[in-house]
């Protein structure tokens, strides 16, 4: 039996999980820090960094606490040390080489977008093996990714966002229709109460007819102008007829509920090209395997289920509490990195950007 602690602090969520032979999670705690990003509507990197510093330790000793272990009987240290803001990774990435320095215990660092993959397959009895080639599917606050996945630490970009990631994308709408933070969930649950069919539909950009990239800025923009009303002036200079305000709540839901489906319609159509790529490549995939945040979205999680049984491949999708950011996916991931030998030493460096 090999336990991994993991850590993720790449965003705004400290994170420690305890991992048993990759999959079995014995605890994942995640200490959130939503309400002290409420106010900005968004992630301020320096809050975020120092709210890591405070919670490390707790987390930790709260995920051991909870697996029932201590740090002597931990066989590995792993933490998610690229891609993220670098003030937050900094503060994991050095938690985590001092434990293992002082435990003499190995280090692991780990793909955050590609720990997102692994998620799927926590808890799950199934050999994540039996999946590949895959079609992986990452879809967060930093990342609208489409994967050929050759083995869980293989990936291959098929295709990706060119402008705002999907997670960014709702972010931003749900501050257009000033329905709180964290903007995401909250405007999946607007959008259930809503009728897309009363508005008239949002654009679904799907670029050139083969492309697999994603584009959500032009459906963000769409969704600005039907709430807010067609700007007077440009730039700066804009000057808006209305707000969210001046809508009720039902026409605030179903505009919810237009960019929603507009939002998942077109991830629907990259993974159905995706689908036929590999097909095209005498590769055809073996499973669908989602992971990010917005893998938590209830249109997503029924539309990528749906898509999957009409085309007979079936799909690996987190439970609900693995699809956000944290740390029991780290832990899973470096399980098998630590099986292929690869481990880090205390060079171990923060990466801000993606690498996959
Ligand atoms: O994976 P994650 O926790 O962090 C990153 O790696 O970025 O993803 C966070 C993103 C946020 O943009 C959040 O609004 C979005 O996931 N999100 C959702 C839902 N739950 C989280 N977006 C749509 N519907 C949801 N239910
Ligand atoms: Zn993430």
């Amino acid at each position: 039996m090999t336990l991994i602690l993991g850590i993720e602090t790449s965003c705004d969520e400290t994170a420690a999980a305890v991992v048993e032979d990759g999959t079995l999670v014995r605890s994942s705690v995640v200490a959130s820090q939503h309400e002290l990003h409420e106010r900005y509507a968004g992630v301020v990197p320096e809050i975020a960094s120092r709210a890591h510093l405070e919670a490390m330790n707790p987390v930790i000793a709260e995920s051991l606490r909870v697996a029932g272990v201590s740090l002597e009987n931990i066989d590995a240290i792993a933490v998610g040390n690229s891609p993220g803001l670098i003030g937050c990774l900094l503060v994991g990435v050095s938690a985590a080489k001092a434990l293992s320095w002082s435990l003499r215990k190995p280090l692991v660092g780990v793909n955050h977008v590609q720990a997102h993959l692994w998620a799927a397959f926590l808890n799950e009895s199934v050999e994540a093996s039996m999946s590949f080639p895959a079609l992986g599917l990452v879809v967060s606050g930093g990342h609208t990714t489409m994967y050929r996945v050759d083995s869980q630490t293989s990936l291959h970009a098929l295709g990706r966002t060119i402008d705002d990631a999907i997670g960014e994308a709702y972010d931003k709408a749900a501050v257009i229709l000033n329905v709180g933070y964290p903007g995401g969930p909250k405007l999946d649950r607007l959008a259930q109460q809503g009728d897309a069919s009363k508005i008239d539909p949002l654009p679904r950009s799907l670029l050139t007819p083969e492309s697999l990239d994603f584009s959500f800025s032009g459906l963000k923009t769409a969704l600005l102008y039907r709430v807010r009303g067609t700007p007077v002036g440009r730039g700066d200079k804009a000057v808006f007829t209305r707000s969210a305000d001046d809508l009720d709540y039902v026409t605030r839901a179903n505009l919810a509920a237009a960019f929603q489906e507009a939002a998942v319609d077109s991830v629907i159509a990259k993974l159905r090209r995706g689908l036929d790529a590999m097909v095209a490549s005498g590769v055809p995939a073996k499973a669908i395997i989602v992971g990010g945040g917005v893998s938590a979205n209830s249109q997503l999680r029924a539309s990528v289920a749906a898509l999957g049984e009409k085309h007979g491949v079936p799909v690996k999708i987190p439970a609900m509490k693995f699809c956000v950011d944290n740390a029991a996916m780290i832990a899973g991931l470096a399980h098998r990195l630590l099986a292929d030998g690869k481990h880090a030493d205390l060079h171990l460096p923060a990466i801000a950007t993606t690498g996959v």
